[in-house]
């Protein structure tokens, strides 16, 4: 499978969400609508990337969110199943990022990856949406088959191809001019939601303009899930259902049967 778009209404949806609990944290004031200049109403440390490895303060915010914004994810997914027609494990905590230009540490970007070699299973699919309009999503994505041919010379070890990407900062550089001639750049609209092969490589450059907020998560079909797979770093998310930082512990379409109850 490739990149693929998907119209929908949820982008408007996980905006005003976003919006509603950055005013219930006081991040926001209650007036508050510009999420595209977010960056010029709160302390810009809150942006800046010393969380981790690439990561800030407002993204780790949003792993705990409320039962409104759940219930809000749920309803999504559930019209998600319905439209790519089958059943999938998801993502208990969606990842809402949030990024804006001038950060510290920005220069850690572009990295190109992809999820498999951070430990995901290649049967996971990412699905991405933006929650701002801006010009420029700064979102770079290589289709599967250009990414297998990149990582091909590479002896097509992810561990190799990590090394190199992990140390090449310079977005000037041989490296990261190819992978961002190869990417699409994934458009920041409001009305599509974008889903990709984890073996896709992809990366984000550091922003020239406006706040982009968006929002990412991974489901793996029900049908073709292979358990033992587990990520990297401080947390070892645990990617099956009910996994410490992986999947919810049922699949969407258990979740939704017993809602309806
Ligand atoms: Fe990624």
């Amino acid at each position: 499978m490739d990149i693929m778009e998907i119209p929908t209404k949820w982008n408007l949806v996980f905006r005003q969400e976003v919006i509603r609990i950055l005013s219930a944290r006081n991040v926001v004031d209650k007036h508050f609508s510009d999420l595209e200049n977010l960056h010029q109403k709160v302390d810009i440390k809150l942006f800046d990337y010393v969380v981790r490895e690439k990561e800030n303060e407002l993204q780790h915010m949003f792993y705990d969110t409320d039962d409104k914004f759940i219930s809000t994810y749920h309803r999504f997914l559930n019209e998600l199943k319905d439209y790519l027609k089958f059943d999938f494990y998801f993502q208990a905590t969606p990842t809402i990022r949030f990024h804006a230009p001038k950060l510290k540490n920005e220069d850690k970007f572009p990295e190109f990856h992809s999820d498999i070699q951070y430990g995901h299973p290649p049967q996971e699919n990412n699905v991405w949406m933006s929650l701002t309009e801006n010009k420029h999503s700064n979102f770079h994505v290589i289709s599967k088959e250009k990414s297998i041919s990149w990582l091909k010379e590479y002896k097509s070890d992810w561990n190799v191809f990590s090394k190199v990407s992990y140390e090449t900062r310079d977005i000037n550089s041989d490296f990261n001019k190819r992978g961002l001639e190869m990417s699409s750049e994934i458009p920041s609209t409001l009305d599509n939601v974008y889903m990709f092969d984890s073996s896709c490589i992809h990366a984000g450059t550091p922003r020239i303009e406006e706040t982009r907020v968006s929002m990412d998560i991974r489901i793996n079909p029900v049908d073709k899930f292979v358990d033992g797979y587990m990520g990297f770093g401080v947390v070892k998310p645990q990617f099956k259902p009910g996994g410490r930082f992986g999947y919810n512990i049922k699949a969407i379409g258990d979740v939704y049967e017993n809602n309806r109850i």
